[in-house]
C-alpha cells in the first residue's frame, strides 16, 4: 500500500525525481507526474491502465505559467480564468512542442487548469514544471474523492499520496475549448454552463452524451462500478429485478419495499452541490454492498446536476 501523508517536501522530492504522487484537488484526487517528462507521462498511462488515445489534463499554479506551454491565449480564455481560476475549469489551448504529444494523445490542443486546493497549489508553486494529472482511479472505474480511495485502487503502484481531506466539490472540472471565437463545452463538470455564459456569452455543449465522440477522450462508458447499474425510474426498475438483490441510488427518495441499508441518497435536502460531493463515494459504497444490481435515477438537470447526470449515464447501462 502507498504511504498517505501531508508531507509536501516528500511529494516535491518524488515529483522532481520523475515519480508519481496522488494529489488532492477540489474536484477529485489526481495521479500526478511531471507533464514535460515523457517517461513519467507514460508511467501515468500504465498505472491507470489508460489507453494512450485519452489525453491528460495539465495543472498549473496560475495563468502566468500557461504562456510557457501554449501558442496563444484567447481573450475569452483570459476572461474565464479571471472568473474561475483557481477552480474546476479546464481550458483547451493550442499547445507548444514542449508539451509531449503523449500528454495530448496527439491532439494539437492541451487541457490546462489551475486547481483550487491549498496543498496542491503550494506544491505547484514550488515546482518548475506543470503536473499532468488524470483522476487517480483505474481507467473506467469510479473517480476518487479521498486519499483512501486512491490507495484502495492504486496503492500498490505508487509510493505516496498527499492527503488533503475529502474533495470539497467531488465532480471533475468542466472542459471548455474554442473553435474560432466560439466556445464549446467538451465535458460537463463542476462549473455550470450558465455560469460560463455569464462571462463569455453563448456556449454550446458537445460531449459524448450529446454527440458522437469528436475527441479521443470522450468515451461513453466511464465512472462505472463493477456491479450492474441500471438508470431509470427506480419505482419501475424495482418491478423488474429481484428486490433482495438490489440497492438504490437516488437524490433523496426512499422506497418502502427495500431494506433501508441498501438505499443510498445523495442529499437528504435535495441539494445538488451536496449530491455532487457525495456522488463518487456513494457509488463506491454501493459497489461494496452484497447486491447484484444498483438501481439509480437522475437528479434535476440543472447547474451541477447536469454533470451528475452525465456521470450517472456513463456509469450505467441505460434501460
Ligand atoms: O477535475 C479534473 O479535471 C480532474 C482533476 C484531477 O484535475 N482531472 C480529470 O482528468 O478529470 P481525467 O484524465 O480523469 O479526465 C480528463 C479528460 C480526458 O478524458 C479527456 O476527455 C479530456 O479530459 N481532455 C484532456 N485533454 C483534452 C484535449 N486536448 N481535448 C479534448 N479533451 C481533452
Ligand atoms: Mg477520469
Amino acid at each position: 500500500m502507498a504511504e498517505i501523508g501531508t508531507d509536501i517536501e516528500k511529494a516535491i522530492h518524488l515529483l522532481n525525481a520523475g515519480q508519481l504522487v496522488g494529489i488532492p484537488t477540489e474536484t477529485v484526487y489526481g495521479l500526478a507526474g511531471n507533464a514535460l517528462r515523457e517517461e513519467t507521462v507514460a508511467r501515468i498511462f500504465a498505472v491507470k491502465n489508460r489507453p494512450s488515445f485519452d489525453p491528460l489534463i495539465v495543472h498549473v499554479p496560475g495563468l502566468e505559467r500557461v504562456h510557457r506551454y501554449v501558442t496563444g491565449v484567447p481573450d475569452k480564455a483570459v476572461a474565464l480564468t479571471r472568473r474561475f481560476w483557481p477552480g474546476p475549469l479546464t481550458i483547451l489551448f493550442p499547445k507548444l512542442p514542449v508539451i509531449p504529444d503523449l500528454v495530448t494523445a496527439g491532439l494539437d490542443t492541451v487541457g490546462i487548469r489551475c486547481p483550487d486546493h491549498p496543498v496542491t497549489r503550494a506544491l505547484l508553486h514550488r515546482l518548475d514544471f506543470p503536473l499532468a494529472a488524470p483522476s487517480a482511479n483505474p481507467f473506467g472505474y469510479i473517480s476518487p474523492t479521498t486519499a483512501q480511495h486512491v490507495d484502495d485502487q492504486l496503492g500498490k503502484k505508487i509510493s505516496y499520496i498527499l492527503d488533503g481531506g475529502p474533495c470539497t466539490i467531488g465532480i471533475e472540472s468542466t472542459i471548455v475549448g474554442f473553435e474560432g471565437d466560439d466556445a464549446v463545452i467538451f465535458r460537463t463538470g463542476a462549473v455550470a454552463r450558465e455560469d460560463i455564459e455569464q462571462v463569455i456569452g453563448n456556449v454550446s455543449i458537445r460531449t459524448a452524451a450529446t454527440d458522437n465522440p469528436v475527441t479521443p477522450g470522450q468515451l461513453h462508458k466511464h465512472y462505472s462500478p463493477h456491479k450492474k447499474m441500471l438508470l431509470g425510474d427506480i419505482r419501475k426498475l424495482l418491478t423488474t429485478v429481484d428486490v433482495s438483490k438490489a440497492a438504490t441510488l437516488s437524490l433523496m427518495s426512499m422506497f418502502p419495499q427495500l431494506d433501508r441499508k441498501r438505499q443510498l441518497i445523495l442529499s437528504p435536502t435535495g441539494n445538488l452541490e451536496e449530491a455532487a460531493k457525495n456522488l463518487f463515494s456513494t457509488l463506491r459504497q454501493l459497489d461494496k454492498l452484497d447486491v447484484d444490481f444498483i438501481l439509480a435515477e437522475e437528479v434535476p438537470d440543472t447547474g451541477i446536476g447536469r454533470a451528475i447526470n452525465d456521470r450517472l449515464r456513463r456509469a450505467a447501462v441505460i434501460e
